[in-house]
């Protein structure tokens, strides 16, 4: 069955407007990206919590409908909520119908992070031959954030390949699908804790734990279901820069005094605020490694 696409680039300050007007409209699905991304597979999915600010200066809001949906009303509603926009910012199209939330797997490829790292995307077999020093993260993200193909990401992969996790716990704050946690796992980390606040996200890093085996030194909670006593030895958060400065002091709670820690998910704008933030709550040697406009912050527990 076809689906009815509608394509929509807003400023940041337009989307909270638009998408619920998506919403309150009956769209399917509303999926944002990055509309100054070079690629699509640049243009990762972002969702920001109710009320955030998002990431990008100007973004793609794809809400999907039925076919038959009424196009006519669409339009007028979009209109009469963002009368400002200018009507090359607005395309509709009949879209044949496809698994949606595979459909970019196909263009998922490995990719190395580090000296040893590599994430394979489930439906690629790693070679025979592979070097054995090499080790492999297979990943089906699901409907979470986590992939590696973004740069936040792929900053956390880099960092935590030059680590030495053997036998160590590691936090991971904003799992996603799981990727950093499970990498970590294969790495050598004796234990993870993946802390999400959507449900989908949980499911998604057990199901990808599963599928590569660590399943049992893996677990999984909602922020406000974490036993008290759960503390990191190593601790990773990929979220963004609103939530990792309100949640620096518990951060520093669970951080082990010394524990190397990464903050990613910052634009480079945002770093100087959240270094000073993090100094203040006492983590210590903090440094900045950036790419394509994001940073990541790394540095010790106090
Ligand atoms: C950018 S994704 C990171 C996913 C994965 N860790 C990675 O590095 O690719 C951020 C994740 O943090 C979660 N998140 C956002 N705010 C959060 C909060 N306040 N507490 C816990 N999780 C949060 C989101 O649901 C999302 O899965």
């Amino acid at each position: 069955m076809p689906w009815l696409e509608l394509q929509l680039t807003v400023s940041a300050e337009q989307q909270p407007r638009a998408e619920a007007a998506l919403e309150d409209l009956g769209a399917l699905s509303v999926t944002l990206m990055d509309a100054d991304a070079d690629t699509p597979d640049e243009a990762a999915i972002f969702e920001p919590g109710v009320g955030e600010t998002p990431l990008w200066h100007s973004l793609t809001l794809l809400a999907l409908f039925e076919a038959d949906a009424d196009r006519r009303g669409l339009l007028h509603v979009l209109h009469d909520t963002l009368p400002e926009l200018a009507p090359d910012h607005l395309v509709l199209r009949e879209v044949a119908d496809q698994d949606w939330e595979r459909a970019w797997m196909d263009r998922y490829q490995p990719m190395q992070f580090g000296r040893r790292l590599w994430i394979y995307p489930w439906n690629i077999t790693p070679p025979d031959d592979i070097d054995a020093s090499n080790i492999v993260v297979r990943l089906d993200p699901g409907l979470a954030f986590g992939t590696g193909t973004h740069p936040t990401t792929a900053l956390c992969l880099e960092w935590l390949d030059g680590l030495d996790l053997d036998g160590k716990t590691i936090i991971d704050y904003g799992c996603g699908s799981g990727v950093l946690a499970i990498a970590a796992l294969k790495l050598g980390a004796a234990h993870a804790i993946g802390i999400d606040n959507d449900p989908q996200a949980l499911t998604a890093t057990h199901d990808n734990a599963t599928r590569n085996a660590v399943a049992a030194r893996l677990q999984t909670f909602l922020p406000d279901q974490l036993p008290m006593d759960a503390r990191a030895d190593v601790f990773v958060a990929n979220i963004l820069a609103g939530p990792l400065t309100e949640l620096a002091p518990r951060f520093a709670a669970l951080c082990r005094p010394g524990a190397p820690f990464a903050l990613s998910g910052i634009l480079a704008e945002q770093a100087p605020e959240l270094l000073e933030r993090y100094a203040a709550c006492g983590f210590r040697d903090l440094a900045t490694t950036q790419r394509e406009g994001w940073v990541r912050i790394s540095g010790c527990g106090g």
